[in-house]
């Protein structure tokens, strides 16, 4: 399939991605902070529930992973990527090896594990994965972002992207400006704008082709201790404008991480633009915590809880594939929803 094909089919009409792409650690640290009982077979455990969930196909095109959960097999011996690609689902990878500090930078990070990611891809694309997800951070405050750490970041984004395209993978750059801060939404749109119009520099130069790129953007928002929040319809107007103003309509779609917004938000905002706009590209999910944060919960390490959890999970995937075309309404939320 060419690249511009596995783009499209990411963002198919109603569909979405699910970041799963947490890695051990940080899942096992997340699991001890709830009180939650771990041990080595949970990771398999919880990836298993995720990409298998009954259903989960309806709403999901892909699934972003890490290089362990592209390993993994379940309880039976049989590959996790090999089922996730039965269920017609396009596996994904995220094959950073982490935020790193950017030297010369005070607290400024960069993305690691462009070494040997040549040898990574092919081995990724050898196994069935058919995109990769590379992010970059940026965190708004006095002096921050630098001119410095978009430059850089753009470069190693545009890097992965290159390397990928050659290996045929899709590649989705994530230049995420984050939530937290009391920076006003105008801010937020300014820094947003510079980012954007560095990382599509950056993919020019490296010859990186559009039509089969993704990107994945944080949404213009006000920072979370800002006190004054705007409202879903200003959030989704201004993220469309510096869309508008710096995203070529050569790209096949843009989706979205919630980066720290509640799950209702999430769905909401999102589902504001494709109400209201009419838009050259397809503006979709790839959400994380706004997609897991409540089967976690639900699940808690405890096995009788998993079908539980994958009716959860498979709610919020169609909530977000109903937001994708604009087509989502709270009444649909049933009563758990906290607006
Ligand atoms: P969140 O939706 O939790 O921000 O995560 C997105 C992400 O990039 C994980 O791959």
């Amino acid at each position: 399939m060419c690249m511009n094909d596995i783009a499209n089919q990411l963002v198919a009409a109603g569909k979405g991605i699910m970041a799963a792409d947490r890695p051990s650690p940080a899942f096992y640290d997340l699991l001890r902070s709830e009180g939650i009982p771990t041990d080595e077979e949970a990771y398999r455990n919880w990836s298993e529930l995720l990409f298998l969930a009954p259903g989960l196909s309806e709403s999901v095109s892909g699934i972003i992973m890490t290089d362990e959960q592209v390993r993994l097999t379940d309880s039976t011996g049989q590959s996790l990527i090999e089922q996730v690609i039965e269920r017609g689902m396009i596996p994904g990878i995220s094959p950073a090896k982490g935020l790193v500090a950017l030297a010369g930078s005070a607290g400024e990070t960069v993305g690691s594990g462009l070494d040997g990611l040549r040898e990574r891809l092919h081995e990724y694309a050898a196994l069935g994965v058919g995109f990769s997800k590379w992010r970059a951070a940026f965190q708004i405050g006095p002096g921050t972002p630098s001119y410095y750490a978009i430059e850089a970041n753009a470069y190693v984004m545009a890097q992965m992207a290159a390397l990928s395209q050659e290996a045929g993978i899709v590649p989705i750059v994530e230049p995420e400006v984050m939530l937290w801060g009391d920076h006003h939404i105008d801010r937020c749109f300014a820094i947003t704008e510079w980012v954007l119009s560095r990382t599509f520099e950056a993919l020019y130069l490296h010859r990186v082709d559009l039509e089969g790129t993704l990107v994945k953007a944080s949404m213009v928002l006000s920072g979370n201790e800002c006190a004054e929040q705007a409202d879903v319809e200003t959030v989704a107007a201004q993220t469309v404008k510096v869309f508008q103003r710096q995203i070529p309509a050569a790209i096949p779609g843009i989706v979205f991480l919630s980066g720290g917004q509640s799950d209702y938000q999430a769905t909401a905002r999102l589902n504001a633009m494709n109400a209201n706009y009419e838009l050259p590209w397809k503006l979709s999910f790839s959400y994380a915590r706004a997609l897991q944060r409540e089967p976690m919960a639900i699940w808690g390490n405890r096995p009788d809880r998993a079908p539980a959890a994958q009716a959860a999970l498979c709610h919020r995937a169609k909530m977000n594939g109903l937001a994708s075309l604009g087509l989502w309404k709270a009444e649909l939320e049933g009563e758990a929803v906290a607006p």
